[in-house]
């Protein structure tokens, strides 16, 4: 199974795409978390896209597509997360698929307003130990993930406001360039998160 979801920040792209991994056996692909792996390195290549990550800006093409092409490539069935974010990428992403030889099975959507969004992000934090994503409200920590939890750079409400921006300008969209493929499935993100996986794994069997 290869897929990939799409979504603004705070949708649940990152969240569904661990529990969907779990329970498949995909691997679970982020790009965000692999810009925030590079940067933690310390590396040069890290210190550049610092920059970037914290203001909410996209990484630019070239960069990113070096950047998740090995991950692409290691992994039999996954779950791509967060990546393309617009048409140039999803153009990288087919030739890379075609010069591996395989193809897509679906682009899963998930739809929910801006204002349900911010809420979601200001809440969020991520386990250091684990990298799981959690929520104060929504999804608390369990007493065996030993943390700590931190919150992300970028999200600050101004950051927040960048990536909302470009989201809808740039990778929104990709959902008509999958739709015109006949791969795209649009699911309700606002439900619960439980609700929200299964609404997935209906889609991906109803279509598969
Ligand atoms: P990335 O890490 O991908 O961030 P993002 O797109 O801004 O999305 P988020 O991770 O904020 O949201 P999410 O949809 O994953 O939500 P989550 O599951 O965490 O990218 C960060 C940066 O890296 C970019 O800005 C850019 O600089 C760079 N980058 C990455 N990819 C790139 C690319 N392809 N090109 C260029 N640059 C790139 O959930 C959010 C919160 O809500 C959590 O607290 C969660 O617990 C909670 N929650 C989730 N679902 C529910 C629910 N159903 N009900 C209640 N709470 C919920
Ligand atoms: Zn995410």
């Amino acid at each position: 199974m290869r897929i990939l979801i799409l979504g603004p920040q705070g949708a649940g792209k990152g969240t569904q795409g661990q529990r969907l991994a779990e329970i498949t056996g995909a691997r679970h692909i982020s790009t965000g978390d692999i810009v925030r792996a590079e940067i933690k390195s310390g590396s040069e290549l890290g210190r550049k896209v610092k920059e970037y990550h914290d203001r909410g800006e996209l990484v630019p093409d070239e960069i990113i597509v070096e950047m998740a092409r090995p991950h692409l490539r290691d992994a039999g069935s996954w779950i791509l997360d967060g990546f393309p974010r617009n048409e140039a990428q999803a153009r990288a992403l087919d030739e890379a698929l075609e010069e591996m030889g395989v193809e897509l099975d679906r682009a899963v959507a998930l739809e929910a307003p801006d204002e349900h969004l911010v809420r979601r992000l200001s809440g969020r934090r991520q386990s250091r130990a684990t990298g799981r994503i959690y929520h104060l409200e929504y999804d608390p920590p369990p007493p065996d993930d030993p943390g700590p939890f931190v919150q992300r750079e970028d999200d600050t409400e101004e950051a927040i406001r960048r990536r909302l921006e470009i989201y809808h300008r740039e990778t929104e969209p990709l959902k008509g360039y999958y739709a015109e493929r006949g791969l795209l499935v649009s699911v309700d993100a606002t439900r619960s998160i439980p609700e929200v996986t299964e609404s997935i794994l209906q889609a991906l069997g109803e279509k598969g």
